[in-house]
């Protein structure tokens, strides 16, 4: 169990990629904070399916893009497990709509969750990684920060912003025995795919070398690789997760 004694908060675990993200960690024996924002059902469901293989895990609510929230949520989990050790920085929205069409609040909501969110987390829990001289932080791009996308500048615009950020705070705090490293995915099967036309998606599987949408386990697999120890010498790089569609 490479992640004994540890304790994971994935922001956004209740749901899709954040959800297997939590699961895996919790395999390799960390102890689990399952942030959702609306979700509460599902978020009680992963803390139960976690607590059902013999794990520890709790829910917490926050709205991340909301500074005083997530203030309020760390301070619970760090009352509840007095640390925390590995950060998955995984909640995100969308607002898809061509640049012509959007506005000024679909592109300010993208940026509020997908960049601020990352930043009140981290602001929050950095210091005390660096006390404790290890950390881990994930980052959870998109394969859009690296091709662009139709309808989604403002998204492309958030997840370019989470590498730039990534390869920044990798080098602020590799002396501090902190990692940082972003997982870009391709197109995986999440509710959030759910909401994009079947033709789009049907042209994604044609578009994409092993031809089909990836499952969320097979991201959180790679998260748990950079959350373990076995990936000591790794900062401040873009891990891509997409079947081939972008090399
Ligand atoms: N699916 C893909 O193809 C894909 C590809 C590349 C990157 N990504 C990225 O991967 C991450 C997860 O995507 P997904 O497809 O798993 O999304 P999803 O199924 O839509 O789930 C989103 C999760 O984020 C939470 N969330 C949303 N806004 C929040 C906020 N303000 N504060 C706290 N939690 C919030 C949701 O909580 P509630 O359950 O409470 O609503 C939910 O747990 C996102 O950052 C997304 O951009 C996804």
């Amino acid at each position: 169990m490479d992640l004994e004694g540890k304790v994971s908060l994935v922001t956004g675990g209740s749901r899709g990629i954040g959800r297997a993200c939590c699961g895996s960690l919790a395999d390799g024996g960390s102890a689990i904070a399952v942030n959702y924002q609306r979700n509460k059902d599902a978020a009680a469901e992963v803390v139960a399916e976690l607590k059902a293989k013999g794990g520890r895990a709790r829910a917490f609510q926050a709205d991340i893009s909301d500074e005083a929230q997530t203030n309020i949520m760390i301070e619970q989990i760090m009352s509840e497990f007095g640390q925390v050790d590995v950060v998955v920085n995984n909640a995100g929205i969308t607002r898809d709509r061509s640049f012509l069409k959007m506005t000024r609040d679909q592109w300010h909501s993208v940026l509020l969750v997908n960049l601020d969110g990352p930043f009140n987390v981290i602001s929050a829990l950095l210091p005390q990684m660096c006390d404790r001289k290890w950390g881990r932080i994930i980052n959870i791009s998109s394969i859009v920060a690296q091709m662009g996308n139709f309808g989604q500048a403002n998204y492309a615009v958030a997840k370019g912003g989470m590498i730039a950020f990534t390869k920044s705070l990798a080098r602020e705090v590799a002396l501090k025995g902190v990692t940082v490293n972003a997982v870009a995915p391709g197109f995986i099967e999440t509710d959030m795919t759910a909401a994009v036309p079947k033709e789009s998606l049907d042209m994604v599987r044609k578009m994409t070398p092993m031809g089909r949408l990836g499952k969320p386990e097979e991201v959180g697999r790679a998260v748990r690789f950079l959350a373990a120890p076995e990936a000591s010498f790794i900062t401040g790089q873009v891990i891509n997760i997409n079947g081939g569609l972008y090399m």
